[in-house]
């Protein structure tokens, strides 16, 4: 009996200590975690213990996102802010040391300066997916060298900075998908080669000579490539596109030939007309003209090409 009025008492200590809209449980690996989902919150509210480690706030009416008002949570693991109104990221030399999952996906985000993320940088996934950023900086992501998931699907971004996932030496899945991306920087991947999942459809692909790298590298890391359903993703290097020229427009990036992929005249130029500009050029490397009556020049080449006997 006494049990029963202790749980009681208990039970009902709980309830009123609970905010009105937010309920507390634990995530699947046992963090403390309040869930205010739909809630009407524009900042975090007074009273949740500083214990908490994953706060969830999808659906709310955050116009900013601001660092101190998660700092007394000293354990924080996990932010969700997922479809609210925060139209930027402020750089802050405010640290979150131990925040791992940062959600802003479907809020008013249109671009992300230099530093955005160096208040968290034990970030291990960001997601940024669904909103309208349409530039980022070769520093955005400073600072995350332990980011192994980066969401900025669904999206405006035109172009890739050069040096964008130099500071990202653990990025193992990267989501670019449904933006309106044109080119890949030559060496885009350099600082680390193989990312085991990347998303790249729904982007209008220019097969021009300038996507020569994307094409050598769609070569040599075709399995990586994925498109995603929901949870469901599926291995389809021939999901990355071209949209221009023409020509080529809805041809898979990998099957364009290396000769069409840098032929600019195909659509004009009389078929015929291409050999010349390819061996004249090839004659300048050489140093000569091959195309000129100079009867040395054409002496060295045929001593060159002939077979010994
Ligand atoms: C949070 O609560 C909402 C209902 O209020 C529920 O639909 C959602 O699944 C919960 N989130 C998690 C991660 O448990």
């Amino acid at each position: 009996m006494q049990l029963f009025v202790l749980l009681f008492l208990l039970s009902h200590v709980a309830m009123v200590t609970a905010l009105s809209g937010c309920h507390s449980d634990r995530d699947k690996d046992h963090r403390p975690r309040e869930n205010c989902t739909a809630a009407g919150f524009s900042d975090v509210p007074a009273g949740f213990e500083p214990s908490t480690k994953v706060l969830l706030f999808p659906n709310n009416l955050f116009s900013s996102l601001s660092w101190s008002s998660f700092q007394i949570f000293t354990e924080i693991y996990e932010i969700d802010l997922t479809g609210n109104k925060v139209p930027e990221v402020v750089s802050s030399i405010l640290i979150l040391p131990s925040l791992s999952v940062l959600r802003l996906g479907s809020n008013h985000l249109t671009s992300l300066s230099d530093g955005s993320f160096v208040a968290c940088p034990g970030l291990t996934e960001l997601y940024l997916d669904n909103n309208a950023i349409e530039s980022l900086s070769d520093h955005t992501f400073s600072g995350l060298s332990k980011l192994e998931i980066l969401d900025l699907s669904s999206n405006r971004i035109k172009v890739l900075p050069e040096l964008m996932l130099h500071p990202l030496p653990a990025i193992e899945t990267l989501f670019l998908e449904k933006n309106k991306i044109k080119v890949m920087p030559d060496d885009w991947f350099s600082q680390k080669e193989e990312v085991p999942y990347l998303y790249l459809s729904d982007n209008p692909w220019a097969c021009s000579c300038s996507l020569g790298y994307l094409h050598t590298y769609l070569d040599d890391y075709e399995l990586n490539v994925y498109v995603r359903d929901g949870p469901l993703i599926k291995s389809d290097a021939e999901s990355v596109v071209c949209d221009s020229p023409q020509w080529l427009k809805g041809t898979p990036v990998m099957s364009v030939k290396d000769s069409d992929l840098c032929s600019t005249m195909k659509e004009s130029a009389p078929p015929g007309d291409f050999d010349e500009p390819r061996w004249r050029s090839i004659g300048q490397f050489l140093g000569f003209s091959i195309l000129s009556n100079d009867t040395s020049a054409r002496g060295l080449l045929r001593t060159d090409i002939e077979p010994p006997t």
